[in-house]
């Protein structure tokens, strides 16, 4: 039985890297999944009542291939050429780029979407990056469409992918991740410490300081965790997510709060019309004052923000991204960020033509945002399909990765 699943397996694969596929490819493909011999490939064998000699691999593999033509997701294209019809595009996994290349997806006036593993892609290349931003694939119990590592891989994972920005990091530069808080140990509601061991990590094996971990609120998240929330009742539904900003230098920080500042309160315009406090007053033993005429009397630009930030992931980009992904029949990202919340990091920690990069990119919300705000980016995605979608996000995106051609060449 193990056999048989995974010959359908590296079958559908095969046709999950090309768009159309000769019968030579499809078995040199399936030969190397299964661990196939050249000769084995060749060897013929008396088959059936009449004895005639047949080679048995490449018949096992026709009978995949009819067997999918029978369940109405692959099609003839040509004499001895297949693909998948639209119904096996849809059940097919995702295109992922083979380890160690480094495709261009598409480019813009400002950046570049790669399809790549980040791990190899940042390698190449010295423009110093300003800001590295990103939500990597969280340590899930129950992995996403595109799959994740395992709580006990996480670190070296994520430290293995960081590697190569962090040793492009511009002095003073930073890194920006979004985590999860919500891995639970197996079978009990106590969370894991994978992210004090990540924090330590990137201390440790980087030097990198931790600059601030903000709480991501966000009301508008689905209940959960079920189990430990609506059905042990130990514990509180979820309602927010880590993000860790590091940088390599705190000193030169590159960060400046005049870039993100909010609208001042209704109270705090009020007293700024009245020349400020009116009391003198100490709260917390001293440790605060309000002076009557000083105290909010100075007409700023605008409010600091408060490091926790409070916002849905409803968000009017994602929506016209999904739509427009649909559309065009490809799979919709399942884990995108608001793209409000790539804009206030962008402009928190970077100016204008300061390099950007997302090495998780998913549906290139960082680098829509990056683009939209003149900075220069670089988008690193393992899978086609969202680099495809999120391609649609820009408009002036070069043609380049949608031509045949370029499929081809993966
Ligand atoms: C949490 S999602 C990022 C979502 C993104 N912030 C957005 O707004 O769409 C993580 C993404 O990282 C991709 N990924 C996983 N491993 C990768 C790797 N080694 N290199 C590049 N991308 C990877 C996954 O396919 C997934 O799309």
């Amino acid at each position: 039985m193990d056999g048989q699943l995974s010959l359908f397996e590296s079958v559908t694969e095969a046709f999950g890297r090309q768009e159309e596929l000769e019968n030579s490819a499809l078995y040199k493909h399936v030969a190397e999944r299964m661990g196939w011999t050249e000769s084995d490939l060749e060897a013929r064998q008396p088959v059936g009542q009449a004895g005639r000699p047949h080679n048995i691999p490449k018949r096992q593999v026709r009978w995949v291939q009819q067997t999918l033509k029978h369940l109405g997701l692959l099609e003839r294209a040509g004499r001895g050429v297949w693909r998948l019809t639209a119904e096996g595009r849809k059940k097919v996994p995702m295109r992922r780029i083979e380890t160690g290349q480094v495709m261009l997806a598409f480019s813009t006036e400002l950046g570049v979407a790669l399809w790549a593993d980040c791990k190899t892609a940042y390698a190449r290349g010295d423009e110093p990056i300003v800001l590295a931003l990103t939500s990597p694939p969280f340590p899930l119990a129950k992995a996403r469409a595109y799959g994740n590592p395992t709580e006990a891989q996480y670190v070296d994972f994520l430290c293995e992918a960081l590697e190569p920005i962090v040793r492009r990091l511009a002095p003073g530069g930073s890194i920006v991740l979004n985590l999860s808080n919500d891995i639970f140990l197996p079978g009990m509601p106590a969370r894991s410490l994978y992210r004090e061991r990540l924090v330590l990590a990137m201390a440790d094996r980087f030097g990198l300081y931790k600059m601030d971990e903000h709480p991501w609120v966000n009301r508008s998240k689905a209940p959960g965790p079920v189990q430990w929330a609506s059905l042990k009742r130990s514990q509180l539904n979820v309602g927010w997510e880590p993000i860790y900003w590091f940088t390599n230098d705190p000193h030169k920080v590159r960060a400046d709060n005049r870039r993100v500042l909010e609208p001042h309160t209704a109270r705090h315009l009020g007293l700024l019309a009245g020349g400020g406090e009116q009391r003198d007053r100490e709260f917390s033993d001293g440790a605060y004052t309000l002076r009557a005429g000083r105290s909010f009397a100075n007409v700023t630009a605008g409010r600091i923000p408060r490091n926790v930030l409070e916002l849905g992931h409803h968000c009017g980009s994602q929506n016209a991204y999904k739509a427009a992904a649909r559309a065009a029949g490809l799979p919709v990202h399942g884990a995108p960020f608001p793209l409000r919340l790539a804009a206030f990091y962008i402009r928190l920690l970077t100016v204008e033509h300061d390099l950007v990069v997302d090495p998780f990119g998913g549906s290139l919300t960082v680098a829509l945002a990056a683009e939209q705000l003149g900075r220069h980016w670089i988008a690193t995605e393992v899978i086609w399909e969202y680099l495809a979608g999120g391609g649609l996000r820009f408009e002036d995106a070069s043609e380049l990765a949608w031509s045949p051609a370029f499929l081809r060449a993966a």
